[in-house]
C-alpha cells in the first residue's frame, strides 16, 4: 500500500489466507484474560476475529487436564476463533495445532513476541527472534498439523533499533506458508510501553506479501482511526484499549454511540462474571477475577464517585462484587428516578 491510498472501511471485510473476516477489527491475545466468555464478549460487540490467551503447546500435548477444559473451550458463538499457542519444539508444536484444529478452533496464532522471562527462558516468545530457522519451523509445523491458517505475532527486535522481528516477519511469510503477521512495532525490552514504532510497521506492511496485522497503543478510538490511515494494516488488534471496554469495537464499527451506561456497564461485567464462574469455579474465580472490577470500575467513571468505585475495585470475592454491582444499580436508578 502507498500512503495515500484510500484505506477500506474498518468494517470492510479481508481474507486471512482460507476465513474470510467480517471486518478489520481483531481482539489481541490477552495472557489470563482471553477465555472464552471474554472473546464471546468481543464478538458481540463486533470484533471479526478473536484471538485466545496464549497456551503452552506443551500443555496442550501431555493432555493437561485443565489445558484442555479450560483453555479450549470454545463457544459455539465466537466464531471465527484462533488459539494462541507458544513453544520451543515443532514436533510438539504440529501435534499441538492438530489438537486445537480437533477443537474447532479457525486459525492458529503462533507467540513470538512475548517477553516474559519464564516464556524466554523456555526458547519461547521473543526469544525465537534469536532464532529464526527453529520460528520458521515451527510455524511451518503449525501450518503441517492443522492445516489451518497460521499467523506468527512478532516484536520489532528485543533491543532498541534491533529489527530482527522485521527480518523474521519476511522468512515466515517465505518459507512457513503463514496466512498473516501480527505486528507490535515495540521491542520485546520495551514490553508494553511507549509509543509503538508505526512508521516501521507501515514499512512492513508495504513490503509483506501476506496480510499485516497492527497491534500497540490502540487504546481508544482516535489512536485506533489514527494508526488505521498511518500504516496500511490489513487489521488491527485491540489489546488493553478493549479491556472492561467492548464499547470500543462497536463504536469503530459505526454500531454505538458515546459511552455506556451504568446498567450496561453492569450488564457486561455480571456476564464476564457469570462466565468465570462457570468456567473454574467460584473459588479461583474469586481470585481471578479481580484484575476485572478496575476496569469495568472505570467506564463508572462519569456515574459514580470514587469511593464508590473504589468498593467495586476491592471486591475480594464474586458475592462481594455481585452485592456492589447490586447497591450501585440501586443508586442508579434512584438518581434516574430523582431527574
Ligand atoms: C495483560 C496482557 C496480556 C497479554 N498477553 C499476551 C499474550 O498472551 N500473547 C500475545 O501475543 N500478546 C499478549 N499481550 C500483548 C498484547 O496482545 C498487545 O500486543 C499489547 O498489549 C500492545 O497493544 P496495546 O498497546 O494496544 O495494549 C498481552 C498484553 C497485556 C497487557
Amino acid at each position: 500500500m502507498t500512503p495515500c491510498e484510500a484505506r477500506p472501511p474498518l468494517t470492510s471485510p479481508w481474507r486471512l489466507g482460507s476465513l474470510e473476516l467480517d471486518n478489520r477489527l481483531v481482539l489481541a491475545p490477552l495472557a489470563g484474560i482471553g477465555k472464552w466468555f471474554v472473546r464471546l464478549q468481543a464478538k458481540r460487540y463486533g470484533a471479526g476475529l478473536v484471538v485466545s490467551e496464549m497456551v503452552s503447546s506443551h500443555g496442550l500435548v501431555r493432555g493437561n487436564e485443565r489445558t484442555l477444559r479450560e483453555f479450549l473451550r470454545i463457544h459455539p458463538d465466537e466464531h471465527p476463533v484462533s488459539i494462541q499457542l507458544f513453544g520451543d519444539d515443532p514436533a510438539v508444536m504440529r501435534e499441538a495445532a492438530a489438537i486445537v484444529q480437533t477443537a474447532g478452533a479457525d486459525a492458529i496464532d503462533i507467540n513470538m513476541g512475548c517477553p516474559v522471562r519464564k516464556v524466554c527462558r523456555a526458547g519461547a516468545g521473543a526469544a525465537l527472534l534469536e532464532d529464526p530457522d527453529r520460528a520458521v519451523a515451527l510455524a511451518r509445523a503449525a501450518v503441517e498439523g492443522s492445516g489451518l491458517p497460521v499467523t506468527c505475532k512478532l516484536r520489532s527486535g528485543l533491543v532498541p533499533g534491533d529489527r530482527s522481528g522485521v527480518a523474521l516477519a519476511h522468512r515466515l511469510a517465505a518459507e512457513a506458508g503463514v496466512a498473516g503477521i501480527g505486528f507490535h512495532p515495540r521491542h520485546a525490552s520495551q514490553q508494553h510501553k511507549g509509543r509503538p514504532d508505526y512508521a516501521l510497521a507501515a514499512r512492513l506492511c508495504e513490503e509483506l506479501s501476506v496480510p499485516v496485522v497492527l497491534s500497540g497503543g490502540l487504546h481508544d478510538d482516535e489512536r485506533v482511526l489514527a494508526a488505521w490511515q498511518e500504516v496500511g494494516a490489513e487489521a488491527v488488534m485491540l489489546a488493553r484499549g478493549a479491556l472492561g471496554n467492548p464499547w470500543l469495537f462497536a463504536r469503530l464499527l459505526g454500531r454505538y454511540e458515546g459511552e455506556p451506561s451504568p446498567a450496561e456497564v453492569f450488564d457486561e461485567l455480571e456476564r464476564v462474571i457469570a462466565g468465570a464462574v462457570e468456567l473454574m469455579g467460584v473459588e479461583r474465580a474469586d481470585h481471578y477475577l479481580r484484575k476485572f472490577y478496575p476496569w469495568y470500575a472505570e467506564r463508572l467513571r462519569p456515574y459514580f464517585p470514587k469511593s464508590l468505585r473504589t468498593r467495586l475495585c476491592e471486591a475480594a470475592t464474586v458475592a462481594d462484587a455481585r452485592a456492589v454491582i447490586e447497591e450501585l444499580r440501586q443508586r442508579a436508578a434512584a438518581l434516574r428516578a430523582a431527574a
